[in-house]
Formats: C-alpha cells, structure tokens, sequence
C-alpha cells in the first residue's frame, strides 16, 4: 500500500515536469477525479483492517493534499508560461493608428441661421419659432391671401382635413405676433417650410427661411432698405451692393425682391456667360415689402397709427448663394464628406 502511494507521488513528479496546462488537467482527473487513481486508494481503506488502516489512510490523505496543492502550483505556473509566450509571440503594432471617433460639424444651415440671428440679436430683434403645423387662417386668410391663390392648391401645400395644414411659409408668424403684442414689434422668425414639390436640383419639400417683421410709428420703405442691405453686407461681406426690385405679395403693399449683385461675376465679367446671374449681374435673394394695411387691420394692428416692414429669408438659398452650392439636396444627405467643408 504505501509503495503503491510512493510510486503515484514519483509518477504526478514526473508528469508535472514541464507539462501543459491541459496535459495538468488531466493528470489531475487521473490521479483526483472520481475514478483517479489516488480517489481509489482513498475508497479502498475501508477494506484494511483497524490497524493498517490508520497509518495508510494518513498517508493517503497526504497524499492526496500534497497532489492537489502541486497540481494547482503546476496549473498556475503553465498559465503564467503561457501568457509570457504569448506576449513574445504576437506582435502589437503600437504605431497603427487607433480608431477615431469623428467629431461632428455644425450644418452650413444651421451656421447660416447663427450667424443672421446674430445681427439680429444685435439690432435688438427677439427671436422666436412658430408652429410647423398651421391653420390655414394664419398660413393663408390672415395674410390676404385670396382662396383663388395657386399656393392654397392641394398640390402645392401639404394639408391636415380643411383647416390645417404644414406651414407653406414662416409669414404666418406675422399674424401670430400681431395678434398677441401690440408694437413696437422687432422679431425675426427662423424655422422649416414644407411645400408639395418634387424633389430636383431646385426645390425639396423642406426647406428653411427667416421671416422678419418690424412694426412702430413712422416705419418707412427706406428702413426696410437699410436693414435688407445690412443683411446683404453681414452675410456677403462689406460692400455688396443690393437692389429692391418691384414684385408682389398679397400681405406687402409695396413688395420687393432683394436682388444681390452677383457674387460669382460681379455684373462685371463679360467675358464668359455668367451661369448664376445669367449676365443679369444680379441674383435674386428673398422677399420683402411694407406690411399690408389689410394684414395690420385683420391682426388688430391699427394702420392708421402703425406702419412696418415685413422680409422672407430663404436659408437654404442664402446658404448656397455664399458658399456656391448647385443642389440643395446636399443639405439633407448629410454626407460628411459635404458637411466637413463648411
Ligand atoms: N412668404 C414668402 C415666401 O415664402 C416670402 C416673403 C416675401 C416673406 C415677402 C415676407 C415678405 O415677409 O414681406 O415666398
């Protein structure tokens, strides 16, 4: 009996030498597990009588503990072997660069927007934002603009049943104001529009404008021209000159284009057809005129005391205009390729 102990010690010795982890493991099964070697010696003592029983059981036991406690050394020092191996084998290219997580941009709309409410901020406008969903009194009726009017088509405006509808424009905030404040009025209006269009390389069904209405005693044509050659200057840069071009709206009277002189060719090259402003040498930028006596009136504004002005800033267009962008549909892709120009 205690031969047989000597012999499995000098065997899990031998078998311990320079041996795997996995090559551990099953020795520890062969010699520890249910039907393992030393486990049998262990079931076995009860068979020998009392006497030999004592000193081989104690024998065993130690046996056994001295087996688990060298296979545990074994099995920590082969893992630690390994790790070290590892570490000399498999190279890491420190100098691979790491993955990047980008770090966005603000959209050339949105820079657009910042840098108008920034003069207006700076001229003493509030800023406020309307509801996108609108009554078709305040996106239409209120701003004297007749049933028979192409923009309250089906097929042009986005509707909710008969009453509501997606605003076509910023305008109705006009009314909206009008009707809760009494002037001195000086706010701008920035937000999306939605119109009912097909999407080419000149209209998207969403698109961005600013309204701006100024209403006080003795507001004249001559202030609006002041402020819409401030816009010009603040978002082409000193000097570009302006020109208000006689055009129609049903809630101005008189109404304007705001024409810029052409920033690609300056009216001046004749060399070459201009594409943009097709050799006019001006570009046509956004709306504007002096508030209708009818909108003041139906708004609660009385005309006989009140005068304004009232302007239309289309963002996308001003947007292209400065940075010469040719399809607007740049703006909803959001590919960063685009995005990281501005
Ligand atoms: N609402 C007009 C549009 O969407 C733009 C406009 C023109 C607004 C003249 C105005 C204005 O306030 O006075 O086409």
């Amino acid at each position: 009996m205690l031969e047989k102990l000597t012999q499995l010690r000098e065997e899990i010795k031998k078998a311990l030498e320079n041996a795997t982890p996995e090559a551990i493991e099953a020795l520890r099964v062969k010699m520890l597990g249910k039907k393992g070697e030393i486990t049998a010696v262990l079931k076995g003592l009860g068979k020998l009588d009392a006497e030999t029983r004592k000193a081989a059981g104690a024998a065993a036991n130690e046996l056994r503990d001295w087996a688990q406690t060298q296979i545990e050394q074994a099995k920590s020092a082969a893992g630690a072997d390994q790790l070290e191996q590892s570490l000399a084998n498999e190279h890491i290219d420190i100098t691979l660069p790491g993955k990047r997580r980008g770090v966005g941009r603000v959209h050339p709309i949105t820079q657009m927007y910042d840098k108008l409410e920034q003069l207006f901020l700076s001229l003493g406008f509030d800023i406020v934002e309307g509801p996108h969903v609108e009554t078709v009194y305040h996106n239409f009726d209120a701003l004297n603009t007749p049933p028979h009017h192409p923009s309250r088509d089906r097929t042009d405006t986005f509707y909710f049943g008969e009453d509501f509808l997606l605003r076509c424009h910023t305008s109705p905030m006009q009314v909206r104001i009008m009707e809760t404040q009494q002037p001195p009025i000086r706010v701008v209006v920035p937000g999306k529009v939605y119109r009912n269009d097909e999407i080419d390389a000149t209209h998207t069904p969403v698109f961005h404008q600013m309204e701006g209405l100024v209403i006080d005693k003795n507001v004249n044509m001559g202030d609006l021209r002041g402020i819409m050659e401030l816009i010009a200057q603040h978002v082409f840069g000193n000097g570009v000159a302006i020109r208000l071009r006689p055009s129609f709206f049903p809630f101005t009277e008189p109404s304007a284009e705001v024409d810029v002189a052409c920033y690609i060719c300056n009216g001046k090259t004749k060399t070459e057809p201009c594409r943009v402003c097709k050799d006019s040498g001006w570009v046509e930028l956004w709306g504007c005129g002096m508030v209708h006596p009818e909108v003041l009136r139906k708004s609660g504004i009385d005309p006989d005391v009140y005068s304004g002005y009232a302007f239309g800033l289309g963002v996308d267009r001003l947007t292209s205009a400065l940075y010469s962008i040719t399809d607007p549909r740049l703006y909803f892709e959001n590919d960063v390729q685009f995005l990281r120009q501005f």
